[in-house]
């Protein structure tokens, strides 16, 4: 029997990679999407629903065509920048839109929900490496938007049953080495994409915040997974409560930090191109050094970031930045 599974945030970066992964594991992924950043050509894997997480009427009437045996809730603003200007718009946006689809998802009898959360619930803990086990103390209100849904879906639960997989990660990297989709955000504010710009001229330079952290190149230390990695693991999240295990967090990361001097020398060596920077003073809230492990998601799901080293990841994002784009 074909198993429908809904996609909020379907026509954005790491949602369109997971409709692709859904059909490849045999289930038609609905995307639900109101297209604020994503493309309707990127909605390319099954049908698109045109919607918003406010409309619960909207989202009453999707349950109720494609009667989806899960949910997989990517939508979400995701700027920290301009979480901290505007909290009212991303809580209203996060944390209500997604109450309204829990409230949908419950009332239709769809149980089974895999929910896209971040790292950022954790807040600045330099020198850690992050795990399920770790206080979560986010720092902007993106970051405590989705602390609030990780804690409403554990109200949920415990009152409706709805049983949720929720994925903590950090840096999303890397495209569709098939080039079918790929990441294209605008604004565009994450490293190896504006670092592309850079080398292909699509931007004058890249700057490089802060040069004096103590770290072993001064520059800040993050962890990167590539995105098929990531909507692998997703799918198996999804077969994880379909399989009857139950509620369950789960990290999502390599454990091995890359500086950005050393994301930018690997950029160099991939694409043979120099990359034209500009070395400016220390963001604000930017923590030193921030990675994440995943022992538990290899020993549970059997996830392994297979493809998650640096050089792939720059390659197909390299790749996809040449070819590829979407429009709305
Ligand atoms: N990209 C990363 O590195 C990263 C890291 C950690 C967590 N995340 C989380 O992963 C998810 C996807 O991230 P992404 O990079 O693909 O973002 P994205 O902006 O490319 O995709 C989000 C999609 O959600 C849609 N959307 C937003 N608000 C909506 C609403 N109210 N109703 C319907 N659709 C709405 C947007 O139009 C967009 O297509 C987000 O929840 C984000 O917080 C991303």
């Amino acid at each position: 029997m074909v198993q429908h599974v809904l996609v909020t945030g379907g026509a954005g970066y790491i949602g369109a990679h997971a409709c692709k992964a859904l059909k490849a594991a045999g289930y038609v992924p609905v995307t639900f999407d109101n297209l604020v950043n994503g493309w309707q050509d990127a909605v390319k894997f099954g049908p698109f629903e045109h919607g918003d997480l406010a409309d619960r009427d909207r989202l009453d009437g999707v349950f109720d065509r494609w009667k989806p045996t899960a949910v997989m809730h990517f939508a979400a603003l995701s700027l920290v920048g301009d979480a901290m200007r505007d909290p009212g718009t991303y809580w209203r946006a996060n944390v209500l839109g997604s109450l309204n689809l829990i409230e949908a998802a419950v009332a239709a009898g769809c149980l089974n929900l895999v929910f896209s959360s971040t790292c950022a619930t954790y807040g600045d803990q330099d020198g850690v490496v992050l795990n399920e086990d770790t206080p979560q103390a986010p720092i902007n209100a993106y970051g405590k938007s989705k602390q609030a849904i990780e804690q409403m879906l554990g109200d949920f639960g415990a009152s409706h049953g709805l049983q949720s997989v929720i994925f903590r990660y950090f840096n999303v990297a890397g495209a569709d080495p098939e080039g079918e989709v790929g990441e294209f955000h605008q604004p565009e504010t994450h490293l190896i994409p504006l670092m592309l710009d850079a080398i292909d001229g699509r931007r004058p330079a890249l700057t490089v915040f802060g040069t004096d952290y103590p770290t072993a190149d001064g520059t800040c230390v993050r962890d990167y997974v590539h995105v098929m990695d990531l909507v692998d693991a997703h799918v198996r999240g999804l077969k994880w409560l379909q399989s009857g295990n139950g509620s369950r967090v789960f990290c999502l990361g390599t454990g091995t930090g890359f500086s950005v001097r050393e994301v930018i020398d690997q950029s160099r060596k991939v694409t043979n191109r120099e990359v034209p920077l500009i070395y400016g003073d220390r963001r604000a809230g930017d923590a030193v050094s921030l990675v994440c492990g995943s022992a538990r998601a290899a020993k549970e799901l059997g996830w392994q970031p297979v493809n998650s080293n640096m050089a792939t990841m720059i390659a197909d994002a390299w790749r996809w930045h040449q070819n590829g784009g979407f429009t709305k």
